[in-house]
């Protein structure tokens, strides 16, 4: 297990990626690993506004000339993702990270992985695709968004997927990029001309997670979805994250999860 650690960081770097999304860097001397599908609760400003700390998945942790970069991708929704759009290069905030238990990277014995992500839910598949090339482990990488506008960082699923020979199939509901539609039909598209996953990776809004679950309930597809339940605290103590298993248990998924195999939830989510 990698040891979680609350750490100053500096904003190293930001980039608008859309209209609405951008990606940061947080900079910091300590060392630090990540797993993809970790996540981080970010302090958004440098005083006690807003009180509460903001999960951020983790899009990427490299080490460069003695500092540690911690990259995360922001949609613009609320006062704290609106205070690090504004915070200036250099400004201190604090990050504690990695949190939570991430994907399953293993190369399966069906075939190569299928990584979907809708919207900003794309920063853990980022990570987990750019490990996977780094590997050699062969996966094919579904990027979803509303409009073309919304397709983040296209061009670099593109270079990742095709490192490890696998295909970006991008798509958008209103047809403005890639296929038209919703990203989990062009998966269902490929599975029913005969294409196989060993597992799929899932990312996105509700409904898409829900879309999935119900794919891999009907197509008996091994796959681990990353939930995005509202958190507090990001460690297991204010309850506020709780998802309902199919057990019945009720846990907190910024402990147990956020990345959950599709089988191990509730029936809700493959309703
Ligand atoms: C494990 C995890 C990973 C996440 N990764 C990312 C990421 O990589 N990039 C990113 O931009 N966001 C991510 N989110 C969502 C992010 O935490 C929220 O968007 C953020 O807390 C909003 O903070 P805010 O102060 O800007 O908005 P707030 O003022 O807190 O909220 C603005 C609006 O967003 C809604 N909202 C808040 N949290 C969520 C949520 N979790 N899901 C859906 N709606 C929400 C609120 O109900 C409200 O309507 C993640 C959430 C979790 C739990
Ligand atoms: S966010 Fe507090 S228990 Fe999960």
């Amino acid at each position: 297990m990698i040891a979680r650690r609350d750490l100053a960081v500096r904003v190293a770097a930001r980039t608008d990626l859309s209209p609405t999304c951008f990606r940061i860097a947080l900079a910091t001397p300590e060392p630090l690993a990540a797993a993809p599908g970790q996540f981080a609760m970010v302090a958004c400003g440098e005083g006690f506004d807003p009180l509460l700390r903001r999960a951020f998945s983790i899009a990427g942790v490299a080490r460069r000339e003695g500092h540690t970069l911690v990259e995360l991708m922001v949609k613009e929704v609320g006062r704290g993702s609106a205070l690090l759009r504004r915070a200036p290069l250099g400004a201190e905030l604090r990050l504690l990270a990695p949190l939570g238990n991430g994907f399953t990277l293993s190369p399966g014995e069906g075939g190569p992985l299928a990584l979907v992500a809708g919207g900003i839910g794309l920063p853990p598949l980022l990570f987990a695709a750019e490990r996977l090339a780094a590997q050699g482990v062969a996966f094919d990488l579904y990027l979803g968004a509303a409009t073309a506008a919304e397709l983040l960082e296209a061009e670099r699923c593109r270079r990742a997927a095709a490192a490890a020979g696998g295909e970006l199939v991008c798509a958008t509901d209103d047809g403005s990029a890639g296929e038209a539609g919703l990203v989990t039909a062009a998966l269902e598209r490929r599975l029913e001309t005969g294409r196989r996953y060993a597992r799929v990776l899932v990312c996105g809004p509700n409904p898409m997670l829900r879309a999935l679950a119900r794919l891999a309930r009907e197509r008996k597809l091994d796959a681990e979805l990353s939930l995005e339940e509202p958190m507090g605290c990001g460690v297991g103590v204010c309850l506020g994250c709780v998802v309902e298993l199919a057990d019945g248990r009720m846990v907190p998924s910024c402990k147990e999860g956020p990345v959950f195999p599709a089988s191990r939830l509730a029936a809700r989510w493959s309703e």
